[in-house]
């Protein structure tokens, strides 16, 4: 196993630990529909890049891990709702059953914001961070609250259920919606890392530039994957946004020129690392996610 395989292994045991921590089953219902989403896999890419963005800075990934785990848990709160079926109506997450099919639509809407409550509640506690200063505690708070709200996933997810073949939109609509929906949480997830170390004004930019592009060609790549993809490796259904008629990135360019719109992002996003020093984790695992299959 190379080092930066042996590198991942340790941040995913890190990240899958700490949230069952702070989500214990305390034999209620609502517990174990949180913890059936948040612990069932997940490929914790946010919070690897947390990580990542967090050593690169010059600091150990222990001190940003509350951080990791909280934009993990916006994020899955993020796709209980996404399935549910006034939205996407899918029946499958994460290799097993939605949220929704199992516990119903009710307890899954609660599962969902109970996480959303606890991210900020960890990254607003400042007896349990204490490494971290209370300023920076505030800004990050105030940061995810716009990501994972109204500068962000909310009105992404509010263009993209409009996005029904009502109306054909450009490349610049789908753009604003993968920008919003999908870029947003990868920025929080850079910028929150560097937060964590202490970095500096230009870093946090820096950082967030890099995740904009991760964030588009991780978007795109779930776009083509919806096409080309295999269920038992997504562990989703595939062929949902021709169902739901939605315009992807897939119909206007087509698979292949789409997948070249990946690699474009992706490249541009590695070299923004080369502004960071010990970054060869960081780009490895960038070139991952371009060809990634689940
Ligand atoms: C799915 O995100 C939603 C998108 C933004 C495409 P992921 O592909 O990161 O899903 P998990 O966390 O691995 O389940
Ligand atoms: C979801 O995008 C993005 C979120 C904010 C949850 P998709 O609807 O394309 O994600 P999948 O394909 O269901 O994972
Ligand atoms: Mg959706
Ligand atoms: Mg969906
Ligand atoms: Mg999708």
């Amino acid at each position: 196993m190379s080092d930066n395989h042996k590198l991942l292994d340790s941040y995913l045991t890190m990240i899958n630990e700490r949230l069952s921590e702070y989500i214990p089953d305390d034999g209620s219902e609502l517990s174990q529909a949180m913890r059936y989403s948040l612990l069932c896999g997940g490929k914790r890419v946010r919070p690897v890049i947390t990580l990542a963005f967090c050593r690169m800075c010059g600091k150990k990934e222990s001190v940003a891990l509350p951080f990791a785990c909280a934009i993990e848990m916006v994020h899955t709160y993020s796709l209980i709702f996404d399935d549910l079926p006034s939205m996407d109506n899918d029946d499958y997450r994460r290799g097993q059953l939605a949220n929704h099919k199992v516990f119903g639509d009710a307890m899954a809407m609660l599962a969902g914001l109970g996480l959303y409550a606890k991210a900020f509640e960890i990254v607003t506690d400042v007896g349990d961070i204490s490494e971290i200063p209370t300023s920076t505690l505030l800004r990050a708070s105030n940061s995810l609250a716009r990501a994972s709200g109204l500068d962000g996933i909310i009105p992404g997810q509010a263009f993209d259920i409009k996005n029904n073949g009502t109306k054909k939109l450009s490349y610049d609509d789908i753009l604003n919606i993968h920008k919003l929906k999908t870029s947003a949480m990868l920025e929080i997830s850079a910028s929150l890392g560097c937060l964590a170390a202490g970095a500096e004004e230009n870093v946090v930019l820096k950082a967030k530039e890099y995740a904009e592009k991760i964030g588009l060609a991780f978007q795109i790549r779930d776009d083509i994957l919806d096409v080309i993809g295999s269920e038992e490796k997504m562990g989703k259904t595939i062929g949902k946004d021709r169902e739901e008629s939605k315009t992807t990135f897939v119909d206007v360019f087509g698979v292949e020129k789409s997948q070249s719109y990946v690699r474009k992002y992706s490249e541009e996003a590695i070299q923004i690392l080369s502004y960071f020093d010990n970054n060869d984790f960081l780009v490895w695992f960038t070139g991952l996610l371009c060809d990634r299959e689940n």
